[in-house]
């Protein structure tokens, strides 16, 4: 390279640096803003600004009778997600009750366990008429949920419990048989296990919706030959975990 083109190169990337420093400065100069609350050129302002409202800020269109918060009111009749009611008519009908016990009537804090399963023993019965639609549909919650611990037969031999060629499952607990264990507790008790869990066993609640916790609760019941007759004679006993 001769000495000439050497200095002309030079000259060269002296220019470039000084445009480039001059657009920096430029831009450094003009997009502060003045006004500190403001920020100055905002280049994508769809990502800055959302173009939801803000909760509690004031919105360009108000209620026929003139109410402009963004945040509207509930509509009138509506109950925030999991509360349930003072109302004596709700908190003493089942049929009521099944609506909101899907949310946290019960509380399931570990702490809280033996409390929790006791009051549920002494406050719920089940809702739903044993009615072979009932069962049918319990029987089917029941063959794609319990069975893999529980068995067919609801003897706890399900197919994570006992292998089919009879050695023994992967699932470390074994499950009592309906027949022995649902005789000792009552309806309340078996809802709040099923909805919550009990000690290996996890809580179907998630799963499961009241109804249909109630339905396989009335299968389970008649896998261990509990009628309604019999449930009459039983007396309710509150069995606390341990
Ligand atoms: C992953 C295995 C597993 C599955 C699936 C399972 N259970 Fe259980 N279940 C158990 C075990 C283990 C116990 C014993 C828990 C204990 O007493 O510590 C149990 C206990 C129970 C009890 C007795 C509860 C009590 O209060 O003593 C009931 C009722 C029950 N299960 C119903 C069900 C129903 C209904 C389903 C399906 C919706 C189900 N289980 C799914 C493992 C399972």
């Amino acid at each position: 390279m001769g000495k000439e083109k050497k200095k002309e190169s030079f000259k060269m990337k002296n220019t470039i640096y000084i445009l480039l420093f001059s657009v920096v400065a430029a831009l450094a100069a003009t997009s502060c803003s003045r006004d500190l609350k403001k920020p100055g050129r905002v280049f994508i302002p769809d990502m800055n600004y959302s173009p939801g409202y803000e909760t509690y800020s004031e919105s360009p269109i108000s209620t026929p009778e003139g109410y402009k918060m963004s945040a509207r009111k509930p509509v009138e009749g509506t109950i925030p997600r999991g509360w349930v009611p003072t109302d004596e008519k709700i908190r003493t009908n089942q049929a009521f009750l099944m609506g909101y016990m899907a949310k946290n009537h019960f509380t399931h804090e570990p702490a809280k366990w033996d409390e929790e399963y006791a009051k549920a023993a002494a406050t719920i019965q089940n809702p739903l008429e044993a009615t072979k639609e009932n069962l049918a549909k319990g029987k089917e919650v029941y063959t794609i949920h319990c069975t893999p611990c529980h068995g067919e037969k609801g003897d706890g031999n399900g197919q994570l419990v006992v292998l089919a060629d009879g050695s023994d499952g992967p699932y470390t607990a074994v499950p009592p048989a309906y027949t022995k264990r649902l005789p000792e507790i009552n309806d309340g008790n078996i809802f709040y296990s099923v909805s919550y869990g009990k000690g290996m066993m996890g809580g179907y609640g998630f799963a499961l919706n009241v109804e249909q916790r109630w339905q396989v609760i009335q299968y389970i019941k008649s896998l261990a030959g509990i009628t309604a007759a019999t449930v009459a004679v039983v007396p309710v006993v509150v069995v606390a975990k341990k």
